[in-house]
């Protein structure tokens, strides 16, 4: 499995901390945004990753990352996005990356307290479909909301004005290979962007996705200048990416 980090896009909610920089630069306690996403993918046994980014800072990403060593990872490869069209675009970016095997796609602005291995570990066992991680929020309606029926989810909503449930759709996504078919017969949304909501409302509809509740907080720090602090305080209390006893 391949792990692709997404960390393009113009990060206008945190105006004006990245009007002169990409959001993923910025530090969450004592390290870059980015940082805690490659360690999460590293720890989970991921050695080689992508990270797809845009905008007029993605050479500091090659002087910050260089070629992943720090990180213990076999190679790290980048992909430039020419404008913020959306997370299933910059997915789509990482096709010939892939080069057919399933991938471990992270948010680069999304942060666990805990490791994520175990979730790429059920993936492995049976990489069909995808496989999704919600998270109990206090404001679904920044998010992407699940839909129940019982135990299974019917839909997903994005940013919904009245949210159907209490659970917002993780950054967490892990797809099987043909994501990037998936992705091909998307049309932009309303905003313009080409949505991972829809991708996954695609596997929905195919009954081919498992979905699991995260353990400990995460935290979307790309939300707000409020979410990125408390992030912070979040991080230097309680860690990150630990391992799961
Ligand atoms: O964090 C979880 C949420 O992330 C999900 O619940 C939503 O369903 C999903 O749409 C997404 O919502 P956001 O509003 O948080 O997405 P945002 O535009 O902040 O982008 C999330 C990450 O994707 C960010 O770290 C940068 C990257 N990105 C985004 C866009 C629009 C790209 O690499 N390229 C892009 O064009």
């Amino acid at each position: 499995m391949k792990g692709i980090i997404l960390a393009g896009g113009y990060g206008t909610r945190l105006h004006p901390l990245t009007r002169i920089t990409n959001k993923h630069l910025l530090p969450v306690y004592d390290k870059p945004m980015i940082y805690h996403a490659i360690e999460q993918l590293a720890g989970a046994g991921i050695d080689r990753i992508m990270v797809v980014t845009g905008g007029n800072h993605a050479g500091e990403f090659l002087q910050l990352l260089g070629n992943g060593s720090a990180f213990g990872l076999r190679h790290l490869d980048y992909a430039y996005q020419e404008r913020a069209g959306g997370i299933a675009e910059a997915l789509g970016l990482a096709e010939h990356f892939a080069a057919g095997d399933p991938v471990a796609v992270l948010l680069g602005d999304n942060i666990f307290e805990y490791s994520v291995a175990p979730v790429l570990k059920r993936f492995r066992e049976r990489p069909v479909g995808a496989r999704l991680v919600l998270a109990e929020v206090d404001n679904p309606s920044a998010y992407g909301v699940p839909e129940f029926d019982g135990d299974r989810v019917v839909r997903i909503v994005e940013k919904p004005a009245v949210p159907a449930s209490r659970y917002a759709v993780t950054g967490l996504y892990l797809y099987a290979a043909d994501v990037f078919e998936v992705v091909k017969t998307l049309v932009p949304s309303g905003r313009g962007e080409l949505e991972i909501t829809d991708v996954n409302n695609h596997y929905i509809k195919r009954g081919e996705v498992a979905i699991e509740r995260i353990r400990g907080y995460w935290a979307d720090c790309g939300e707000s200048i409020e979410l990125l602090l408390k992030a912070s305080v979040m991080v230097a209390e309680r860690g990150a990416n630990k391992p799961v006893e």
